[in-house]
């Protein structure tokens, strides 16, 4: 498969046409980036940590029977994935109050959500991603109601699957953004990605935070800390 012109440049992944109209190349870039892309900086080898990050989480989940667009890894920071039509809303999971949540509603940052909080946002830079709910998205078509359903359904098995896989490498899972698409047949399919930068993860024994908030609460050690994550996964950080 031919790598062809960009289609799409993200604050920390470029989308590349390939030669078969099916498919696509997801390049992770070394840009980090936060609060709506006022802050960025390049993170040496953050890109090849979160491909193959991606790559390893996306296989455990087509494992358990989720379907995603992740295909092959093409090198160390490129996978083949294929092509979906994005729905522009992220589907967030809470299994424990942080961040925005943390703000929006005043509660104490750690306390343990039962059941998990599920909420909608608006994939918008500009309007700082408004949270918005099942109504929004059906009333002005980003989704259809069927679309929604499978999309909730399909974050909570996600759920099932990760904080499993999460808490045998002594880690929390805490929260995790995932976006959709839909394929050539008109199936839901998870895309983007499942990386450090797109969830919050807390060491089991001492809370340490292991995930993007060290690079927005400036605490350092970034990429150090997502390959120590993948190492206790497992991820293999070979270079390809
Ligand atoms: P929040 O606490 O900022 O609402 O984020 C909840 C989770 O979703 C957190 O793990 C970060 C992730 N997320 C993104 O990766 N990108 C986004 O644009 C949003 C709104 C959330």
């Amino acid at each position: 498969m031919q790598k062809q012109q960009e289609l799409y440049r993200g604050k920390a992944k470029t989308v590349y046409f390939t030669d078969n109209e099916d498919f696509l190349v997801l390049e992770f870039r070394n840009d980090t980036s936060a609060f709506d892309g006022e802050k960025i900086e390049q993170l040496d080898r953050k890109g090849e940590v979160n491909n193959k990050f991606n790559h390893f989480i996306m296989t455990k989940l087509e494992e358990a029977g989720v379907s995603t667009q992740v295909e092959k890894l093409l090198s160390d920071t490129e996978s083949l994935v294929k092509k979906l039509d994005m729905i522009p809303v992220e589907c967030v999971v809470r299994n424990v109050a942080a961040g925005s949540l943390v703000k929006r509603l005043g509660v104490e940052e750690g306390k343990d959500l039962a059941p998990p909080v599920f909420e909608f946002f608006l994939k918008n830079d500009a309007l700082h991603d408004p949270m918005i709910n099942d109504y929004h998205i059906a009333s002005f078509g980003w989704a259809t109601e069927a679309q929604i359903a499978a999309m909730k359904k399909a974050t909570f098995e996600v759920n099932g699957i990760l904080k499993d896989l999460f808490d045998k490498a002594g880690l929390i899972l805490v929260d995790y953004k995932l976006e959709f698409g839909v394929d050539a047949a008109g199936n839901l399919v998870l895309g983007d990605e499942f990386t450090p930068d797109g969830c919050r993860l807390w060491d089991k024994e001492t809370r340490k935070k292991m995930d993007k908030d060290r690079f927005r609460q400036g605490l350092g050690s970034v990429v150090e800390t997502y390959i120590e994550v993948a190492q206790r996964l497992g991820v293999s950080l070979d270079t390809i």
